[in-house]
């Protein structure tokens, strides 16, 4: 038996919480999950999110059927080593992104042999350089496998074309893009202003009656991507991919949406004068990213609301979730707005 942290579910939620964390890439195969009194345990992976359900430490046996943990191919290392390697990762498609250490960097290619033989699907592995600048794209340096990094990655029903080495897409935020697609009435225009590779807008079209989603991105990479998916989903009548500044774009469609998404959650607060600007007149729905320490997020929020205020709007936070944590402080939240029409403003 193995002891690990588990979610603990309701018989009646397990079947979609089981699916959500497959498809974040956080619930653990080579232990199986398990019922105790009108409950499932699902062994969770470092950095899984709790979706609103209690974790704590649980017995577990292997899964037979699975395939090892990479770590076991990995039994020769000294102790020292085995506890660093990395617990969590990231399969995108095909290509398996992995954070290695520093410490263990003359060990990266073994590593990385092992992930691939370990993990079902996957035929690359890249090293995590980091995320930078204004277009998020991720520096992959290829460690084994195929050197080919472009994938096409499933989420939700959905085909996902994209370069994880040209273009951001993370399948954390699969559960997010779902959520958001679930709160679209019919008929709503839509429009994502930092759309990348198009996975919300996609998510949307196949989970909603949407009549139009816009989705708008600065790198011609990714949005190259999303035309790409449009036309593999089928839903070119409704889903409109375009390159352009979030700003200009904006500037140039005032009043259109009923609901905006504004996903580079470093910077999106800087977005805010141009996401109610696409709203209509009469207000709307805007999900707003920020990555904030959970004592910061009130004040960060209350700024939001008087610049929104300045604007004429009125801003309701309707809803808050965390997506992910970010560092050992901070955390990746989404917030639901209701923006309402200047004379409804809170003030
Ligand atoms: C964190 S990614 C989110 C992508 C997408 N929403 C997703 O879930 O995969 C942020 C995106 O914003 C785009 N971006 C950055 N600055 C922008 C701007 N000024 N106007 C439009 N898009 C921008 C980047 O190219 C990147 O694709």
């Amino acid at each position: 038996m193995t002891q690990a942290p588990a979610l603990r579910v309701p018989l009646r939620d397990a079947e979609r919480v089981r699916r959500a964390l497959l498809d974040e890439g956080a619930l653990r195969h080579d232990l199986k999950v398990r019922r105790e009194s009108g409950e499932l345990l699902l062994p969770l992976l470092d950095g899984a999110p709790r979706m609103g359900y209690p974790v704590a430490v649980a017995e577990f046996e292997p899964a037979d059927d699975s395939p090892r943990h990479y770590s076991d191919l990995l039994a020769h290392l000294p102790e020292a080593e085995r506890a660093l390697l990395p617990s969590a990762f990231d399969v995108v498609g095909h290509v398996l992104i992995v954070k290695v250490p520093d410490a263990l960097r003359h060990r990266e290619r073994e590593i990385a042999q092992a992930l691939l033989e370990a993990t079902p699907r996957v035929r690359t592995v890249a090293q995590d350089e980091g995320v930078a600048g204004e277009l998020r794209v991720r520096a992959l340096r290829v460690l084994a496998g195929d050197a080919d990094t472009r994938t096409e990655h499933a989420e939700h029903g959905v085909r996902i074309r994209v370069d994880p080495a040209t273009c951001y897409f993370s399948p954390r935020l699969a559960t997010e893009r779902i959520r958001v697609a679930r709160l679209v009435s019919p008929g709503e225009r839509v429009v994502d202003l930092m759309a990348g590779v198009a996975p919300f807008a996609l998510v949307i079209a196949k989970h909603s009656q949407a009549a139009r989603v816009d989705a708008v991105d600065l790198n011609p990479e990714a949005v190259a991507f999303a035309r790409e998916n449009v036309a593999l989903n089928k839903v070119a009548d409704r889903v409109f991919p375009e390159q352009a500044d979030a700003r200009a774009w904006s500037a140039a469609h005032p009043g259109v949406a009923d609901r905006v998404i504004t996903n580079l959650p470093h910077t999106a607060h800087a977005f805010l004068e141009d996401a109610l600007r696409v709203l209509r007149p009469g207000g709307g729905a805007w999900h707003y990213h920020c990555i904030q320490a959970e004592e910061d997020l009130g004040r960060h929020l209350a700024e939001l609301s008087a610049r929104a205020h300045e604007a004429g709007r009125g801003l309701r936070v309707s809803a808050t979730r965390v997506v992910r944590a970010y560092s050992p402080r901070e955390r990746h939240f989404a917030v639901d707005f209701e923006v309402g029409a200047p004379a409804e403003d809170e003030g």
